[in-house]
């Protein structure tokens, strides 16, 4: 028997045969959200030209402001981009770098991103400088002080997670951009999995440069990101494909805007959804936005112990540091090697004899292989036991 879902399932297009425990690495859309999308299509092509013509630019600043709103950030500085690793490359293939600049990369971080600073500092002569953090950490301390003792007067960015992807750990991110840029780091925070499943205050922050998915905790469909440039960091930083907004004749705001807004021909709709979005989801449940936060964070804590039992193990990070996603350890016989494109074996097992989609993957950079629960407000704890069962019966 499927275990149950929960009360909210059925808002989403999910498939009700599959036990969904992988929110975290695509998102999924509600019907609601999908509706207006195929809405925003069809307004599309009911007349292209007067679509882009006359509606275009109203609909984006609403998605700007909408999306600004929710994060308490400077429109000015809003920029839309596809997903996360659009915004990173972003930044990082603006900067001027030197030789002998540093770039702190905890070894934490998700793989696509850590790769881009790996490709900025090989061409231009800077160092990639790992940070080499434990999965156990007691407390957000230890992560501080390892981060911090790696800075050096030759540190000039910081790439810093709000939720780490394979570990799932809530990193102290406020702390850490605080503090970085008081010793004179800029802070590249990935906020991959940021909007939705932490609170963020982006004005507060005050990092130089932010980057998030959309389409992870907040649902919008996918290709929907943002980038956020700090005001004084503007004039550095660039598109990644140069287009019409370089020759557009207008104020450096305007500018910015153009340049970023229409980085060519493309389907808006996915960052034109995310004022529904937000609505949506915020209407779903009383109390809005903190209430599912908090709802997600404890089903994944409550998931992550009945995880934990079936494994014999004890919860890996304090409580403080799980959002809404959590990893834990399991064990492997062999070498810990990259992950695969086809997915790891035991991954593939859990899907094809039980039907549950969950991520198994290795983390070479710890020599440990991770499986990691979400919860969204379609979950139910029951879905975790099933998990449970499971992995007590293969492992
Ligand atoms: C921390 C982190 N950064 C970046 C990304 C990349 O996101 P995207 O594939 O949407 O670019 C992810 C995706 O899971 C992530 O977890």
């Amino acid at each position: 028997m499927r275990p149950k879902r929960g009360i909210l399932a059925a808002h989403w297009a999910l498939d009700p045969e599959t036990t969904f425990l992988n929110h975290g690495s695509f998102g999924a859309v509600p019907n609601v959200v999908l509706k207006e999308q195929s809405f925003l299509r069809s307004q599309i092509e009911m007349d292209p030209v007067r679509f882009y013509e006359r509606e275009f630019q109203e609909l984006m600043y609403e998605a700007r402001k909408s999306l600004s709103f929710f994060l308490n950030a400077d429109p000015n500085g809003m920029t839309f981009v596809r997903n996360a690793t659009e915004g990173v490359n972003t930044i990082l293939r603006s900067l001027n770098l030197k030789e002998g600049d540093e770039i702190i990369v905890p070894n934490h971080s998700y793989q696509a991103c850590w790769n881009a600073v790996d490709f900025v500092a090989e061409r231009s002569g800077a160092k990639t400088v790992v940070v080499d953090i434990p999965f156990r950490v007691r407390n957000k301390s230890q992560i501080l002080d390892l981060i911090m003792d790696s800075v050096t007067e030759r540190t000039v960015l910081a790439l810093i997670d709000t939720v780490t992807s394979p570990t799932g750990l809530r990193m102290p991110f406020e702390e850490l951009v605080e503090r970085l840029q008081s010793s004179g780091v800029d802070v590249l925070l990935d906020a991959a999995h940021g909007p939705g499943i932490v609170p963020l205050d982006l004005e507060n922050l005050g990092a130089a440069y932010c980057t998030g998915n959309c389409h992870k905790w907040i649902c919008t469909p996918k290709g929907s990101a943002f980038l956020h440039i700090r005001d004084d960091k503007k004039d550095m930083i660039r598109p990644l494909s140069i287009g019409h907004g370089s020759s557009f004749q207008g104020s450096d705001q305007e500018k910015f805007d153009y340049e970023f807004g229409w980085p060519g021909t493309q389907d808006p709709t996915p960052w034109l959804c995310i004022p529904k979005a937000i609505e949506f989801l915020g209407g779903l449940v009383e109390g809005g936005w903190p209430i599912i936060m908090q709802r997600n964070r404890k089903l994944a804590l409550e998931g992550r112990g009945v995880i934990c039992e079936a494994l014999g193990t004890s919860p890996p990070v304090p409580d403080s540091m799980v959002s809404s996603i959590a990893s834990i350890e399991i064990p492997s016989d062999g070498d810990i090697g990259p992950m695969e494109f086809e997915g790891d074996p035991f991954h593939n097992l859990l899907y094809d004899q039980y039907r549950i989609q969950v991520p198994v993957f290795p983390w070479v950079h710890h020599k440990t292989r991770y499986i990691r629960i979400s919860a969204q407000m379609y979950n139910h704890i029951d879905e975790y036991y099933f998990l449970a069962e499971a992995l007590k019966n293969n492992l």
